[in-house]
């Protein structure tokens, strides 16, 4: 595929400049619609709901990301460790999407983050996406074993090189994300955010350092729980309880969110969250919930923060 010309003016609609919910008190003037459709992060935009990709392989991975892609969807999330690169390529070649029209995330594994395996790595997820250059590599876990400089370094190199267009990190605590923030210019922390899981700490650093904060596994794998709050706010804007936990991450600054779906209509609706924004009292009741439930918590993961 051919490096195209960097342009980024994807906007198909006159939209409104309006303000997104920010709770340390410093809202950011965004492009909106109803949430905005895409955020502005050090001067890049971003589509604020993007497509989950990890346990879809193959056959099912190729058909839910065209599905995807048909409905609207211009941001993908995929990772060396999901297997299924060559599936979202084959995907993204067939739809005839001009390249500069998405954003593609890929993450190089904790146990290749040495100069070398990170020049192999991003080098066969290139390969594999069929593309040129990744708007996006992340560090998929922070491991204490090599020295995140050096690979910060290895990144900067490619990013330079404009192989990859930003650097971030994913599953980084607020100390990890400072140590990575000192080591060099960083556009992103990936980590897992949702309703029951808020994270204040990371999302006020987002906001000051404008830094793109993605929230995975949005809808805590499916697995929301039957809380009366959350189902009030739903019930209110006559949407799902999925729909409304999305809305609320959706309407926070600096903020994307990558729910992932192998079902065409899930995937409909988890694009439509966009259109639903909550007020300060949905987000006063959704903040009722119980917080601090991780759905994904390794063996390797760092002591996440209390
Ligand atoms: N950086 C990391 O370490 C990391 C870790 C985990 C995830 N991620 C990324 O984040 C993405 C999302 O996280 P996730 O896959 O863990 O979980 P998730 O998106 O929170 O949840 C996915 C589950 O929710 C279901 N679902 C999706 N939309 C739904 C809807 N509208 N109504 C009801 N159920 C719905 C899906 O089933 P159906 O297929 O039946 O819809 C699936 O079982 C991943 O795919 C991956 O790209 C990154």
């Amino acid at each position: 595929m051919r490096r195209p010309a960097t342009t980024c003016t994807q906007l198909t609609k006159a939209r409104s400049v309006g303000k997104t919910y920010c709770p340390t008190g410093r809202p950011r003037e965004t492009i909106t619609g109803m949430n905005a459709r895409e955020k502005i992060i050090q001067g890049t935009r971003v589509p604020t709901l993007g497509m989950g990709t990890y346990e879809l392989e193959g056959r099912a991975c190729r058909e839910a990301v065209t599905a995807a892609l048909e409905m609207g969807y211009r941001h993908i999330d995929t990772a060396r460790a999901y297997g299924n690169e060559a599936s979202v390529g084959a995907a993204i070649a067939e739809s005839g999407i001009l390249r500069d029209r998405l954003f593609i995330t890929s993450k190089v594994w904790f146990d290749k983050l040495r100069p070398d395996d990170v020049l192999s790595e991003v080098d066969a997820s290139l390969r594999s996406l069929r593309t040129d250059y990744l708007d996006l590599a992340l560090i998929h876990w922070p491991n204490e074993e090599i020295p995140l400089a050096d690979t910060l370094t290895t990144f900067k190199r490619l990013r330079d090189e404009g192989i990859i267009r930003h650097v971030g990190v994913s599953n980084f605590t607020p100390e990890l994300l400072d140590q990575a923030l000192r080591a060099g210019p960083i556009f992103c922390n990936q980590v897992e955010y949702h309703v029951l899981l808020r994270r204040n700490r990371l999302h006020q650093m987002a906001v000051e350092h404008d830094l793109l904060m993605t929230a995975y596994s949005p809808l805590a794998q499916g697995d929301l729980g039957d809380h009366r709050p959350l189902s009030d706010v739903a019930r209110k804007h006559g949407c799902s309880v999925e729909q409304a936990a999305l809305a609320w991450l959706l309407g926070q600054a600096q903020v994307a969110a990558i729910p992932r779906s192998g079902n065409p209509e899930h995937l409909r609706s988890n694009l439509a969250a966009l259109e639903i924004v909550l007020d300060e009292e949905d987000r006063r009741r959704i903040e009722e919930l119980p917080d601090g439930r991780h759905v994904v918590d390794p063996e390797f993961a760092p002591a996440w923060e209390k």
